[in-house]
């Protein structure tokens, strides 16, 4: 049965079915992304010296380089791992520079097409869009998630209320599902968004299967049924509605929003750095061309204005704001801005410990944590401290799998053990927040 009703016929159901013999009839015929990234690398520099470090920052900048860690070239410094993606037309004169320069590197992806393909060839062939038997195991398109959206809400509606906060800059909705157990009781309140930036969609990912697990364990599993009793849960599955929605049709490493700017031709604003606090200081850029764009002023992006009206607008029970990005495997806390403590840095330090010690638990996967401009970078006008700022005591932000080898390629092999091990450690933090902080 087709979920998507009646309306449908029986030869719209059977067109994917052709089109997808017609892929396996005549491989290597129809490209994905217009076959864009076709010899393109990602390369891993590990400048010694400041002086190479130096000389790296100015070669980004001429060629405008894609950069996948750190987000910013200004971070790019002595000892910092760097992760490029490398046009095909610049990779050969880009490799003779780092020979030349003697500045070690690793060739992590030679060809990024190819990689990228590998990758989705398996993706089309699994069930993708039922949603009796919902596939969590694939990365989902815009479209998927926001029909799994409005099938939940009517078919969980004790558990799930979902509702729209406002429209992007390109008019989609911004959905949000509120999920715990209906009460007339005074409950405190958890934010978890996901896919602020639109090239990590193993957030997304994330988010869906965060909102599985809670309706499938409910009934068994005792943590679970303390926390949607006591606590209700404001989930945001895609933030970045409109950028993740062209890293599926245009470019795969969009990161940004998609507005436009009055003044140059890039488009879109680093919704990560369009935040009110300390906004387009260190780690921001002012150029729109550039990944870390802060925008023309703070909440200048809808999607963030309406994220930020809504948790100005609940902050009195929304007691953690918990953020879903890749990757790097940390657990990251305040200050972004700053090197400084947080006034209970003890409570927040220690559930950050208790959270990384559980997810590594499952899978051994290691996760630094810390403060996020000593753990990551100093990065200004983020959301996560916005939201300590505003009151939210407990504000992290995940850098989800992996450590480089695949990068925002990581393949749907790896969703599983990504998730169940994430969900261990957001359990973990929640029920940290049900008890007194020692
Ligand atoms: C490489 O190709 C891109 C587009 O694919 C183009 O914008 C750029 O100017 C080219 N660079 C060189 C050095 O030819
Ligand atoms: C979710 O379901 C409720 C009814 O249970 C309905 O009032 C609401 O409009 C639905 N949300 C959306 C976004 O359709
Ligand atoms: C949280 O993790 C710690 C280990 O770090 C573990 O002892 C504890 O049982 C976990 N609590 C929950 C609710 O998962
Ligand atoms: C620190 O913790 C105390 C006790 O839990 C709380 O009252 C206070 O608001 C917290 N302060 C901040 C800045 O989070
Ligand atoms: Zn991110």
């Amino acid at each position: 049965m087709n979920f998507l009703g009646k309306s449908r016929s029986r030869t719209a159901a059977l067109l994917p079915l052709c089109w997808l013999f017609l892929k396996i009839l005549r491989p290597g015929h129809s490209h994905l992304y217009n076959n864009r990234y076709a010899g393109d690398k990602v390369i891993r520099l590990f400048p010694k010296t400041d002086g190479e470090a130096h000389a790296l920052k100015k070669m980004f900048r001429q060629l405008q380089v894609d950069l996948w860690q750190p987000s910013s070239i200004s971070h790019v410094s002595e000892g910092t791992v760097t992760d490029v993606h490398v046009l095909q037309n610049a990779s050969q004169a880009l490799l003779a520079f780092f020979h030349e320069a003697n500045i070690q590197y690793e060739i992590l992806i030679e060809d990024l097409q190819k990689a990228l393909e590998k990758e989705s060839i398996l993706r089309t062939q699994r069930n993708r869009r039922s949603l009796s038997d919902y596939n969590y195991e694939v990365y989902h398109s815009l479209e998927e998630i926001q029909d799994w959206m409005h099938h939940l809400n009517k078919t969980y509606s004790g558990f799930i209320h979902l509702f729209s906060i406002g429209r992007s800059y390109e008019g989609r909705s911004l959905f949000i599902l509120k999920l715990g157990r209906r009460s007339r009781a005074y409950k405190r309140a958890v934010w978890i968004d996901c896919g602020i930036h639109a090239r990590e969609w193993i957030g997304p990912t994330f988010c869906q299967w965060f909102v599985k697990e809670a309706l499938l364990t409910y009934r068994s599993d005792p943590v679970m049924k303390t926390m949607l009793n006591h606590l209700y849960f404001y989930i945001m599955p895609v933030f970045n509605v409109d950028g993740y929605h062209f890293s599926w049709t245009h470019d795969r490493f969009w990161r940004k929003t998609r507005s436009r700017n009055s003044r140059f031709h890039c488009r879109g604003v680093d919704a990560n750095r369009n935040w009110k606090v300390k906004w387009c200081a260190e780690g921001a850029s002012v150029h729109p061309c550039d990944d870390t764009y802060c925008g023309p002023f703070p909440e200048s992006e809808p999607e963030v204005k309406a994220v930020a009206n809504f948790l100005r607008k609940h902050r009195k029970h929304i007691r953690a704001y918990l953020s879903f990005h890749a990757y790097a495997q940390m657990l990251l806390y305040p200050y972004s801005y700053k090197y400084a403590t947080i006034p209970n840095f003890s409570c927040v330090e220690y559930a950050a410990y208790k959270a990384v010690k559980a997810l590594r638990s499952v899978h051994g996967a290691q996760y630094k944590y810390g403060p996020a401009s000593r753990t990551l970078y100093v990065s200004s006008g983020n959301s996560m401290d916005w939201a300590y700022k505003n009151g939210i005591p407990y504000s992290f932000a995940f850098e989800l799998r992996d450590t480089g080898h695949f990068g925002f390629l990581l393949p749907e092999m790896l969703i599983k053990p990504t998730c169940t091990e994430t969900m261990l450690a957001v359990k973990n933090i929640t029920m940290h927040l049900l008890k007194k902080c020692p």
